[in-house]
């Protein structure tokens, strides 16, 4: 039986049953918790925990989630059931049936005969397992279902308890397992072999709530869930598995193929040998894993997600040449995954050709690297085994990473081959400084309160109604104040507060747009809006100050949005759409949104492209935009339901998740077409002049564009013209001819730089060619040990110890200079040696250790010259006389 239909005849029986079926969620969801979605029921999360009412007829929904897991990453291939990506088909239950029904359920879609809708597994080869105290459990499959006593085995807390990993839902479950038969491995059910007996089904009776704590089995529960739910998880490559009775989940009819191509362009052969078998299967697995992530939005990167996409392809890459293959590979792998997944992703046929095109850039990107790089490995493998070492060192991992894009792990798997270890360490202090601006990001986005749960009864009872598509004053009610995270009925003048209101005309952050600035207002109390943000979609959350007067739960106010901000807020906003249709205009439809924020006056755009963008790509855009402006198109809204958008070609970002209405947002017919819940003008011409800024990378193969609109837009271009003119009067050239005018300005002031320089050095050899009268002969060796003038950089150092060095000409000699800084906490030092002394042996890197070990610095370089830096001036005299006595033991 084909995967396709395993997941229809879920889906179908589930159905029958009065479940809503619910379309999977992105494999991304704003959670700060997961990388990506790791199971069926995280987009059900807060229905479980009681924060949002489930909006399903019964109460009930099944769904097939996209998962991917990538903690066991080195597992793929080598078990027979581990895959990065794969479907998990489940019913859930909000407070409805419990474990009955989830139990019988299970039961008859798995042993239901094919005609019937089911699965026609034999009952026979079932065994299940329950948490240690579950006697209810136990019990039904007992009693109401017939699974003899012998097969119900139990397990602990590791096994038989279900959570996310993090504070969340959980509660004890019950698994189904299949006997594969005594060619798998031994008797004795799941508790004795997980291989033989392989895990289908979890059925997760979801009553707890856990909290923090590590692991599976190492937490709290915090209490009750508000109520008895049901979550479980079929994994659907597995019963594929078992249905097409082949060895391994990488033989499905999904992922054998890939596996077939790899044969063809690598010349090896699958089932001739157990390492290249790993390798095929890590083709084939990683191959849909990357497919599904690019198709949901991500790119390879160097952090978090893109990271993991990037490791993903680097390991199909590096496993199809260990195979043989000498191409390019990525195009064959994902035009077939592609292939085989689309009947059940029909969305990928609109992303063929973007999928391709992230995946060959990252491969051709990887291959001109690979080479060299696994060279340079093996080379430092070879030195660090012949010098005894144990450890790749953190600096050669890094520029493994840094030069040669191998990610961390994949160094560590070569080294692993190699029997090496890696100073990951080392490594990851050096990786620090470039993750710099990551946490500048991150900590420039806003946050809230991390535990949401004060807003729940809110949230659940009174969401917020947005009136502020129509009007910009509300009449409101005020239901609930918090102040420092807490609860209070009232607050007086200073205080910040958040506020609760049951109307409100100001828009809240989503969507990329910025919360509207307003005020409260009741009587003689005033309260300065600055940010307004939305818990769970629903809830308005006004943060504001206390500029007068008091305010009380239940106080009737006004609520209004400065109208100023929301002008040129709505000006922004539509500049932004505009933007992004001229954008792909240009650029073509590869040139997918990955974020945007807008705020009054001012737009940025971010979208996946992986190369610069030319001057004349710019000004296009630049020019479509404002013509769009000056056509004076009428901004029209659409409600419609997210499956007509989609057909109606509007454009959704990922993450997008099902729900019954979505907001399309339209102007110039085809010209713009998107999902969108912000605020826009009436028509395009409202939007004013809108001036690029320019266009900048943010990361692997994501650029930004920045743009004013509105009046900003204006005074940035009148603010540019002043320039210009002032600088045309005092170059005394007409404003067209500035560039020219300014590069032979350039030109000049480059060569007389040049000159000085040369000059400058010319004047410090001479001066310094009288430090040579201190030269001592010790050892046979002419030696040279001087200070210099504090604050000689080190490039001087460097220029007068070559000078001297060659002065001495075919003597064995040694220069030695340092110059210590004023305040004695810096000393630049350097040594040079000449090609006699090198040949007799005197290393400067050796003797550039020697010296760091007194200043308390470090240093390095070859044998003829190297140098290093300091910290202590005081240390020199000392440093001196332990060479003199090298030179004299030589
Ligand atoms: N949430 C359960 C699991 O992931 C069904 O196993």
């Amino acid at each position: 039986m084909q995967t396709h239909e395993i997941r229809e005849r879920f889906t179908n029986h589930f159905v029958r049953a009065g479940h809503q079926a619910v379309p999977s969620a992105s494999l991304i969801l704003d959670d700060p918790n997961l990388l990506f979605v790791n199971a069926g029921m995280v987009p059900f999360k807060p229905y479980f925990l009681g924060q949002q009412t489930p909006p399903f007829a019964n109460g009930t929904a099944t769904s097939i989630q996209k998962c991917v897991r990538t903690l066991d990453i080195e597992e793929v291939g080598i078990t027979t059931r581990h895959n990065t990506f794969f479907q998990m088909a489940g019913n859930f239950s909000f407070g409805q049936y419990f474990k009955e029904g989830a139990i019988t359920h299970a039961w008859t879609l798995l042993t239901g005969s094919l005609d019937d809708g089911g699965l026609g597994l034999d009952p026979d080869r079932l065994w299940v397992t329950v948490y240690l105290d579950d006697d209810e459990a136990a019990e039904i499959w007992k009693k109401k279902v017939g699974v003899p006593a012998e097969r119900i085995q139990r397990l602990g807390m590791a096994d038989n308890y279900w959570s996310m990993g993090i504070p969340g839902p959980c509660g004890p479950c019950s698994e189904i397992y299949y006997d594969r038969g005594p060619a798998y491995g031994v008797e004795g059910g799941p508790v004795a072999d997980d291989n033989r007996y392989m895990e289908i089904w979890n059925l997760v009776f979801m009553e707890k709530e856990r909290g923090a704590g590590l692991g599976k089995d190492n937490f709290e529960i915090v209490g009750d869930l508000p109520k008895k739910n049901i979550d479980t998880g079929l994994g659907v490559e597995r019963v594929a598995c078992i249905l097409q009775g082949v060895e391994n989940v990488y033989e499905t009819d999904l992922l054998r193929p890939v596996i077939d191509v790899a044969e063809d362009l690598s010349g090896s052969r699958y089932g001739s040998q157990q390492q290249s078998d790993i390798r095929f299967r890590v083709i084939a697995d990683h191959s849909r894993t990357g497919m599904m992530l690019i198709l949901d939005g991500v790119t390879p990167g160097n952090e978090g997600r893109g990271y993991i996409l990037r490791r993903l392809l680097r390991r199909i890459i590096r496993s199809a040449r260990l195979l043989g293959a000498t191409g390019e590979t990525m195009e064959a792998f994902m035009n077939t995954i592609m292939d085989t997944m689309t009947p059940s992703y029909p969305e990928i046929s609109d992303n063929r050709e973007r999928i391709l095109r992230v995946a060959i850039t990252e491969e051709r990107a990887f291959l001109k690297t690979l080479v060299s790089g696994t060279h340079l490995f093996e080379e430092a493998a070879a030195e660090i085994k012949s010098a005894g070492g144990r450890a790749v060192d953190g600096p050669r991992a890094f520029a493994l990473h840094d030069t040669y894009g191998f990610p961390i792990d994949l160094t560590l798997e070569m080294a692993a081959e190699a029997g090496l270890e890696v100073d990951v360490e080392g490594f990851e202090s050096l990786m620090a400084t470039q993750r710099e601006r990551a946490k500048a990001d991150s900590r420039a986005k806003k946050h809230g309160h991390a535990d949401l749960s004060i807003y729940r009864e809110w949230v659940d009872n009174n969401p917020t109604v947005f009136t502020g598509f129509s009007e910009l004053e509300s009449q409101a009610r005020v239901l609930g104040i918090l102040s420092g995270g807490v609860r209070v009925s009232e607050v007086g003048q200073g205080q910040e507060v958040e506020v609760i209101l049951d109307h409100s005309p100001l828009y809240a952050e989503s969507g990329g747009q910025l919360g509207d600035r307003g005020h409260i207002v009741a009587g003689g109390t005033v309260l300065e809006v600055r940010d307004v943000q939305k818990i769970g979609k629903k809830l308005w959350v006004h943060k504001a100050v206390v500029d007068s007067g008091e305010l009380a739960i239940g106080d009737g106010v006004v609520a209004s949005v400065d109208r100023k901000w929301r002008h040129a807020a709505r000006q922004a906003h539509t500049a932004t759409h505009l933007i992004h249709a001229a954008l792909r205009q240009v650029l073509g439809p590869t040139a997918v949104q990955a974020g945007s924020m807008n705020r009054p006056g001012y737009l940025r755009f971010d979208f996946n492209y992986t190369e610069q963008l030319s001057p004349k790509q710019i000004e296009q855009i630049q020019a479509i935009t404002n013509e769009a402006v000056d056509s004076d198109w009428s901004v029209n809204t659409i409600e419609t339901s997210l499956e007509e958008a989609r057909a109606m070609g509007a454009m959704a970002l990922f993450g997008e998740n099902y729900g019954s209405t979505v907001r399309v947002v339209e102007i110039g017919g085809p010209f713009s077409m998107e999902l969108c819940g912000g605020t826009h003008v009436a028509h395009s011409s409202q939007i004013g002049p809108v001036a690029l800024l320019g266009e900048s990378s943010i990361g692997s193969g994501v650029r930004r564009i920045e743009a004013y609109s509105g009046l900003d837009s204006f005074n940035y271009l009148s603010r540019e013209r002043a320039l210009a003119e002032g600088l045309a009067t005092s170059l005394k050239s007409p404003s067209e001819e500035l560039p020219e005018r300014v590069a032979q300005l350039v030109d000049k002031l480059r060569a007389a730089e040049k000159e000085i320089e040369n000059l400058r050095r010319a004047q410090l050899a001479n001066e310094s060619a009288g430090l040579l009268e201190a030269t001592e002969e010790i050892g046979g060796v002419s030696v040279l040990l001087t200070t210099m003038d504090a604050d000689t950089s080190a490039a001087d150092l460097r220029s007068v110890a070559t000078t001297l060095r060659d002065r001495l000409g075919q003597r064995e000699g040694v220069v030695v200079l340092a110059a210590p800084s004023a305040a004695g906490d810096k000393v630049p030092f350097v040594v040079a040696v000449t090609e006699p002394a090198v040949a007799r042996g005197i290393n400067a890197g050796k003797l550039v250790n020697v010296l760091g070990t007194y200043l308390e610095g470090r240093g390095g370089g070859k044998a003829d010259m190297a140098q290093g830096s300091g910290s202590r001036a005081e240390g020199i005299n000392a440093g001196f006389n332990a060479l003199r006595d090298e030179f004299g033991n030589l």
